[in-house]
């Protein structure tokens, strides 16, 4: 998939947060580099490779500059950001808004130009900046401006992935910020209400994404079945249903979020590849025109829930995507009249539908479409606009 300016449309790529928390070291970038191209991420459109916390040592050296951990990183970032580029791969890390990562490893505060020359010196292509440990008086919304700042002026071009969690109103003002993503929710956890949670969040915020600064709802669990480090994301309390990771993968695709992968994909099963890597799906997501996908609530009006609705998002060709995602515990009949998208009957179009998990066209359909969807579960169709 060829790429545009950076930022343009939501970035893709895998963290390693999610499953390895802690536990990181260059040969384990490597390896993922690796089977982002063997397995066949990078062509389905996947690029950055992002090593999250905890990659560095806990003290600045005497002239405070940030020392990469010579146990987990013994041949140094810029060596390690050199093999992910000779893959074709971009390279991605991470630091923090406060005098600590959330972790306890140094933070960027008052050291942000000298971190961004450092991370060019070292061919970073990507920075996940993250919120704890600031100090109070200080405001959050004016530290994601200056790292933005000395990242646009640090002499390479480097993606800016905030992260606040949502807080302080982000979504007014990090557009502003120079911020290309910005998340706008707390940490996922691998289950089926986080996922859930989630997603419904934001579904009033659907015209706060778009090109060059995308909401991003976190880092994607698809795969991880509770294979995670941490407990927090789901070593105990993990897993779901290919289902729900089905259905996981598709709301933050039409809801326009980075798909960043969070599983170890390199254990991945069949399914969960079929997943990450539906290309019918990822084009939804990366559609150049990057609109916010709007919400209706299905007939009968009088179902007023915020667990079953259409989530509809415009394509640059005229194609019409629409999501029916049935979040609730019961099996749901989802009606839409087209009426409610624009297509009046008297107008005599039809929508011939294709299916973008079975990969198949299902028909022309006039007036509405009405497919039931199982408890969890979504039906995602391209739509076409046919007289
Ligand atoms: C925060 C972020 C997570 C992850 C951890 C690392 O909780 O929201 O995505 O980066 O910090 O400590």
């Amino acid at each position: 998939m060829e790429k545009t300016q950076i930022g343009a449309i939501p970035p893709m790529g895998w963290n390693s947060w999610n499953t390895f928390t802690w536990d990181i070291n260059e040969q384990l970038i490597r390896d993922v580099a690796d089977r982002f191209i063997s397995e066949g991420y990078k062509d389905a459109g996947y690029e950055y490779i992002v090593i999250d916390d905890c990659w560095s040592l806990k003290q600045r050296d005497d002239k405070g500059t940030l020392v990469a951990d010579p146990v987990k990183f013994p041949s140094g970032m810029k060596a390690l950001a050199d093999y992910v580029h000779g893959k074709g791969l971009k390279f991605g890390m991470y630091s923090c808004v406060g005098t600590h990562t959330c972790a306890g490893y140094p933070g960027s505060f008052e050291h942000e130009f000298q971190d961004a020359e450092l991370l060019a010196k070292w061919g970073v292509d990507y920075l996940k900046y993250d919120y704890c440990f600031k100090p109070r008086q200080m405001s959050g919304e004016l530290l994601y401006k200056r790292m933005s700042l000395a990242l646009k002026n640090c002499g390479r071009d480097i993606l800016f992935s905030a992260c606040n969690w949502g807080e302080d109103n982000v979504y007014q003002w990090i557009r502003e910020s120079g911020a290309h993503m910005y998340r706008s929710t707390g940490d996922i956890q691998d289950n089926w209400d986080s996922i859930k949670n989630l997603a419904t969040s934001q579904l009033n915020k659907e015209c706060y994404t778009g090109s060059y600064c995308h909401n991003d709802m976190d880092m994607l669990v698809v795969g991880m079945y509770g294979g995670s480090n941490s407990d927090w994301i789901g070593s105990k309390i993990g897993g779901c249903s290919d289902n729900e990771y089905k259905t996981h993968f598709s709301l933050w695709s039409i809801m326009g979020s980075p798909l960043m992968i969070g599983c170890d994909f390199r254990n991945a099963n069949q399914i969960t590849k079929d997943i990450l890597m539906n290309r019918d799906i990822i084009a939804i997501n990366q559609d150049i025109e990057c609109r916010g996908a709007y919400r209706i609530k299905p007939e009968p009006q009088w179902f007023n829930s915020d667990d079953v609705f259409m989530s509809v998002k415009v394509l640059t060709n005229g194609d019409i995507a629409i999501g029916f995602f049935n979040l609730s515990d019961t099996q749901r009949e989802l009606s839409l009249q087209f009426w409610d998208i624009g297509i009046p009957y008297a107008s005599g179009i039809s929508l011939s539908m294709y299916d973008c998990w079975q990969h198949k066209e299902i028909g022309v359909f006039r007036e509405r479409f009405a497919p039931v969807v199982p408890a969890h579960d979504c039906v995602i169709v391209r739509a076409k606009l046919v007289k």
